[in-house]
């Protein structure tokens, strides 16, 4: 359904729809190809030891934590190095807006909140916007960036907050852990893993744009149909024992099977998925080499939003 040959669904990400308008389609186009070049200039083992230093030098909320740890990893795509002004306006999205978001904190910001922030980003990156942005309006321009800032930052943030919780919480959800299994594994195989039990991406969202069948459904113009990541890669029809961490379960395959989609597929699926998962491999293994984090439990359930994470934790000192 998602790789949609036909045309039948609208692919625009949810995400790049500022207001619930959705982007022009140049725009869109100048947005990707600026992550994808800024993505192949990076490193993602360095950043991934960036991010791991940030997060066991930290103390507090862990999802803070962990989102300000992946922007410090990614401050020179993201141009924070440059501009003092940008970097404060991005640490307070991160802070007012995104952590809210990400937690389903019950202080959401308004939206004004938001556009006063994007109207700050577009204004610093006036000079030095990245190509194809200076085109757009200051506000346009800034929302577009602080989009990129969600993208670069939201699911890699969650999916830190799941491997730093995976490597220390046998009791974590459902998802009881084979002995060794992340001390041993390979570190690819701990991401995957990870990505697949946990999908910060936990549902595919579609608009319907012509009436027809998939299956034995009926989707109409105008409807929604919903692809649910995280089902799917818990589905026991497609998975040996599903609700176990077994990582060495990704041992010897060369393809992925086709229920593991949290990266989505087709048109509109994500540009750094490759990076992703070679990013989220280097996390691992950086991890792995960390004296254990102090990590107290704060709420018994995920953090369900847009944006799958893991439960609130507390970092203290060391263990
Ligand atoms: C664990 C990490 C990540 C996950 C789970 C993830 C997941 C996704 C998903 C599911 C989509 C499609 C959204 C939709 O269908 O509405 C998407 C799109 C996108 N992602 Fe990611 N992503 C991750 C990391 C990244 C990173 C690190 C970048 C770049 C720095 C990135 C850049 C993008 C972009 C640009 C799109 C839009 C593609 C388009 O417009 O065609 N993602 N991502």
């Amino acid at each position: 359904m998602l790789a949609d040959a036909d045309g039948r669904l609208e692919h625009v990400p949810a995400f790049w729809r500022p207001g619930g308008v959705p982007l022009p389609p140049p725009v869109c186009a100048a947005l990707n190809r600026w992550v994808h070049a800024s993505l192949v200039a990076e490193d993602p083992d360095a950043m991934a030891a960036v991010a791991v230093d940030a997060v066991a030098a930290s103390r507090g909320d862990l999802h803070r934590a962990c989102l300000h740890a992946v922007t410090e990893a990614n401050r020179r795509p993201l141009r924070l190095d440059r501009d003092g002004v940008l970097r404060g306006t991005v640490t307070e999205f991160l802070d007012d807006v995104f952590h809210a978001m990400m937690t389903g904190s019950r202080r959401l910001p308004d939206k004004d909140t938001f556009l006063c922030l994007a109207a700050r980003a577009g204004a610093a990156l006036a000079d030095g916007a990245p190509p194809g942005f200076s085109e757009l309006d200051a506000d346009v321009r800034g929302e577009v960036y602080l989009r990129a800032v969600t993208a670069f930052v939201g699911a890699p943030a969650a999916a830190l907050t799941w491997l730093v919780c995976a490597r220390q919480l046998a009791d974590l959800v459902a998802a009881r852990r084979r002995a060794g299994a992340v001390e041993e594994a390979s570190p690819e195989h701990v991401a995957l893993e990870t990505l697949r039990l946990w999908p910060p991406a936990w549902q595919h969202r579609r608009p319907v744009l012509h009436d027809h069948r998939i299956g034995p459904l009926e989707a109409l113009a105008g409807d929604e149909v919903v692809v649910p990541a995280y089902a799917l890669q818990r589905h026991p029809r497609h998975w040996t024992d599903p609700d176990v961490f077994d990582p060495g379960r990704w041992a010897g395959s060369s393809s992925r099977p086709q229920a593991f989609v949290p990266f989505s597929i087709g048109p509109g699926a994500c540009v750094g998925a490759s990076f992703e998962v070679r990013w989220l491999a280097a996390v691992a293994k950086h991890l792995a080499a960390t004296p254990p984090l102090a990590l107290t439990r704060r709420s018994g359930n995920p953090c369900v939003t847009a944006v799958f994470s893991a439960p609130e934790h507390e970092l203290g000192a060391r263990a």
